[in-house]
Parts: structure tokens; sequence; C-alpha cells
């Protein structure tokens, strides 16, 4: 499936737009339209109800260490300033990048890739933006446009190595920038805080400014007492959140994939660090397991281990699932969520300061005259176990999901073009989003086969009968085979036709979206049967 296929079906029934589209769109931002927000609150409601509201405190569910808590929370988006101090974004939530003097475009340092070319002793580094097969394609025509040849003198440019990144490559001046046509047009790598600042009160200066949240999970870590103290939990337990981000992304791309503003879903886990292993093999399963139960397949799915060179110098392990987007390089990975262990790393920094490693160790960063860089709350946020008298920082275990990427990985998966018979039996193309019933954004769909005979009114009543409870749809124009594919095209996994035989039995048909599978059942069971297929 070709990625544009799915962003014109996406904006032509209503499930994403480009934000603020009549002014031409913002490049990072997208809304999402009528059906686009039933999938994300489906989302959003799955997480929350899987990770929270259903988990019972009482068991330890499969594979997890031992009982636990789960809770939830809702923080602000703007903190205050010296919470990203002592979580390092202030001075390390950065991304390397070059500017083009001539396309005026600016490119993330470490997403430029290119190929050294060679033609009559001019060797040149032509980059591009795209890794793989895409680069090669990419570099050759920009090498053939450089040095004034045609597609068939491509034989007379001497290629020098594979595809390398732009940091492998000491001189600039060589080098074609990705939307260039003169050399040397890339500025040297420079740091850019993702960070988008804002001010608090009517004055704009140094004392007022403050950040959209980079992640929620700051959030958390700065109500752990807050949270302790008046939910009395224990620990081993977890808060959870679900909200927006920001990040000035320098190159937001791939639909929703990397957006400025998007909204993750998150988990703290606070833990004893003797457990805290077990508990982070614990949640990257259980993550991993969730989207296959939610239906992304395993081949396109898959959990990596990140390699001890990877790893933050707090951590004993993380973890990505990722998913083989379409728009990716065949082979290539995106992430989806992140698992990551973090030791008492967020703990410790705001109860005492930004911290940094020092050997093995990781101590408070002291600014020229020996005081704290970024003091912290000065709070004593650590946890006193009453059964056993012991005082320790917890360890947490931090899922972080994204519920854009979730969506779009979704849609990718569910994306299929099969047959299916018309209202004739005559095989008919269609397109047919094979979501899951609990992520669909219309569960049922009710029709009366044709608009006489006392048809409408009884499904008008079975739609009324069934609203309350479930988002269903009423259509009753045009023909039948083409008000399938419309539901089929948007994911609504079973559509209810009222039809001759309904007048004298009171039955109806099911229509089973993926299956095709029609049944009969009579009108009173309709909602206990949708109640056993939408689970
Ligand atoms: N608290 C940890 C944290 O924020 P992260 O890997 O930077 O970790 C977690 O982000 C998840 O948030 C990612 O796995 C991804 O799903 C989502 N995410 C991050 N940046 C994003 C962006 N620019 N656009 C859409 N989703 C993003």
């Amino acid at each position: 499936m070709e990625m544009d296929t799915l962003a014109a079906l996406c904006k032509r029934r209503g499930f994403l737009f480009s934000s603020s589209e009549i002014y031409g769109g913002l490049n990072g931002f997208w809304d999402y339209g009528p059906l686009g927000v039933e999938l994300k609150r489906n989302i959003r409601e799955a997480w929350w109800r899987d990770m929270v509201t259903s988990h019972n405190e009482l068991e330890p569910p499969p594979g997890a260490p031992s009982a636990y808590a789960m809770v939830g929370l809702d923080s602000t988006i703007i903190m205050h300033p010296q919470v990203w101090k002592c979580s390092g974004h202030y001075d390390l939530f950065c991304d390397l990048m070059v500017d083009c003097r001539e396309s005026k475009r600016r490119y993330r340092y470490d997403q430029v890739y290119g190929r050294w070319v060679e033609y009559q002793g001019r060797k040149i580094f032509a980059a591009t933006e795209a890794m793989g097969q895409e680069a090669e394609q990419d570099t050759l025509q920009k090498a053939l446009r450089f040095f004034n040849l045609r597609n068939k003198d491509a034989d007379e440019l001497q290629w020098l190595g594979p595809i390398e990144p732009l940091s492998h490559v000491q001189n600039m001046e060589q080098v074609l920038g990705p939307d260039a046509k003169t050399l040397g047009t890339l500025t040297p790598p420079r740091m850019f805080n993702l960070m988008f600042e804002t001010y608090i009160g009517p004055l704009q200066d140094e004392a007022s400014k403050s950040f959209l949240r980079p992640e929620t999970a700051q959030g958390i870590f700065v109500n752990f007492k807050n949270v302790l103290d008046s939910s009395r939990v224990k620990i081993p337990f977890g808060i959870a959140q679900i909200g927006k981000s920001f990040r000035n992304e320098i190159t937001p791309r791939y639909f929703t994939f990397r957006s400025r503003e998007f909204e993750q879903m998150e988990i703290e886990f606070f833990c004893h660090p003797s457990v805290s292993r077990a508990w982070y093999e614990y949640w990257r399963n259980r993550r991993f397991q969730w989207y296959i139960g939610l239906g992304l397949s395993s081949e396109r799915l898959r959990l990596r281990e990140h390699s001890p060179e990877e790893l933050s110098h707090y951590s004993c392990g993380t973890a990505d699932i990722e998913y083989a987007f379409p728009f990716l390089p065949p082979g290539e990975f995106g992430e989806l969520e992140g698992i990551a262990h973090r030791g008492d790393f967020d703990l410790r920094s705001h109860m005492e300061g930004k911290l940094v490693r020092q050997g093995d160790q990781l101590v408070v960063e002291l600014d020229e005259e020996g005081k704290p860089r970024y003091r912290g709350s000065g709070r004593d946020l650590t946890y006193f176990d009453e059964e056993t008298r012991e005082k320790y920082i917890p360890h947490v275990v931090e899922p972080s999901a994204g519920a854009d990427r979730a969506a779009l990985a979704f849609l990718c998966e569910a994306y299929a073009e099969d047959e299916a018979p018309d209202e004739h039996g005559k095989p008919q193309k269609r397109v047919v989003l094979r979501l899951h019933p609990r992520l669909a954004p219309i569960k049922a769909a009710v029709f009366p086969l044709v608009r006489k005979d006392g048809m409408p009114e009884i499904a008008r009543e079975i739609y009324a009968q069934l609203k309350p409870r479930w988002n269903v749809f009423y259509d009753e124009k045009g023909a039948v085979g083409r008000r399938y594919r419309r539901q089929d095209e948007i994911g609504t996994p079973y559509c209810i036709t009222v039809d001759g035989q309904t007048l004298q039995d009171g039955t109806v048909t099911i229509r089973d979206r993926d299956t095709l599978r029609q049944w009969r059942v009579h009108q009173k069971e309709i909602a206990a049967q949708l109640e056993d297929l939408l689970c």
C-alpha cells in the first residue's frame, strides 16, 4: 500500500486533515476529523482501560513479579521552568541541525545521507534526506544534474563508497545539499533545542519564560509524593497519564509520524530497586502484546532491545516497540513506544538538582562556584516501606507510547484492497479498513434494504435502540452494496440490514466486514450479539 493512498482516504473520509489547511496548512500539525477523533479516542480508551481502570490490583497479572496498583493523573502542559532544567531537557533536549544557505531549508544532521561521486576528477558528496534505495536514486539524479549529464551518461560517474551519513564528511565545502544546486551551502551542525518556548504573564522576559512540555512524564514525577500521600498506594505502583506533548521537530515528516504537537500515553511505574529489572521485562512484554491484541501483525511489529552502548547511563534496559511503516524503506522500522528502565534518575533530579555522570556515579551538576547548576525542589521524594522499615528512592520503569503513531500504525495495518460481491452477487473491488472492533470509529451501520414497505421505520427503531450504547450509523441512501462498501472503507465491522423477511419474522441480517458472512438474528437479539462481537 502506498502512503499517498492511505493519506487520500484519511482526508476523503474525515480521519485526518492538515492543520489550518485553508491557509495552506502548518507543517507538523494535524487535525483529526469526525472519524479520526473516534479512532484516536478508542485507542486512548483501550489503553486507559487495559492499563488503568480494568487492572486488578489484588492479583499479579501473568508474568508480573507481584500484584500492583495503577492510578491516573492529568497534569498541566506548562509547568515550572525548573522542571525542565532538572530533568535535563533545558540543556540536552536538542538535535543537531544544518541549514542550507541556498534552499533556506533546515535538516536534521543525523537524517542527511549521501554518496561520494567523482566525474572528471571532481569529487562531491551528493546529499539526500532519505536512506536506502530511494537515496541511491536521489543521489544519482542529483549528481547527473550537477555535472550536467544525461541519464544515459550515468556510467561515466565514479561512485566512491556506499551511502553514508553526512556526519562522516569532514569538508562541508564538497557537499551538495539535499535541495541545493551549488556546492558547500550547508552550514556546520548546530544544536537546536526542541522545546517550544512561551511566556507566563504579561512580561516577556527571561524570568517569565516557560516551555510547552515535550513529554507528559515529568508531570508524573513531580506529582509522585502527591499521589502517594493522597491515594494510599504502596510500591509497586504505576501512574498513568495521557496528554498532548510538543516538540519543535526540525523535520516533521511521514504524515503524523513525526509531528510538532502529538499525544503521549505514558506510565511511570515505581518499584524497589532490587526488582526493577523484572518489572522492566514485565512491562516490555505486556506492552508488546497490547499492540498484537489490537491487531498489529507480529510480522511488521518488533521488539528491539537497545544495545548497552545505546542505553542512557542510568538505565539497565530499554526496548523499543517498532512497526514497519509502509513509508519507510524496506527493512526499516519506526518507533511506536519506548520502554525504559530509568533507575532513580528522575526522582533524584527533582529532589537534588540536575544530575550528571561522573565515572559510574550520578552526581549533582555544579556551576563554577561549586553550587548546584540547577537546584532541585529540595522536597523529600523517597519512599518509606512501613513493613520493612526501609527508606529508598524508587526505581522507575517507563512505558511511553505515542497515540498518534499508534493510530497511524493501526490505519496502515488495517488498509486492504480486495473484492466483495455486490447486491447482484457480482464481485466488486473494495477498499476495507480491517480495524479491530474496539478501535473502529463506527461499530455498526443500520440499513433498510429499500426505502419503502416500512423498512426505514424498523431500521430507525433499531438504530435508536443501539445508539445510546454504541456509535452506530444509519444510512438509507443508494444501493445497499454501495452502502456496505462505504462502511468497509471506514472500518465499520458490522452492517445490520432490514429486508423483506424482517417484515415477516422480525429477523435482520448481520454482515461481517472481514469474512463477508451474513447471518440472521431476531431484532430483539441484535444488542446481545453486538455485545459479544465488539468486545
Ligand atoms: N518520556 C519518554 C519519552 O517521551 P520518547 O521516545 O521521546 O520518550 C515516546 O517519546 C513516544 O512518543 C514515542 O515512542 C512516539 O510514539 C511518541 N513521539 C515522540 N515524538 C513524537 C513526534 N514528534 N510525533 C509523534 N509522536 C512522537
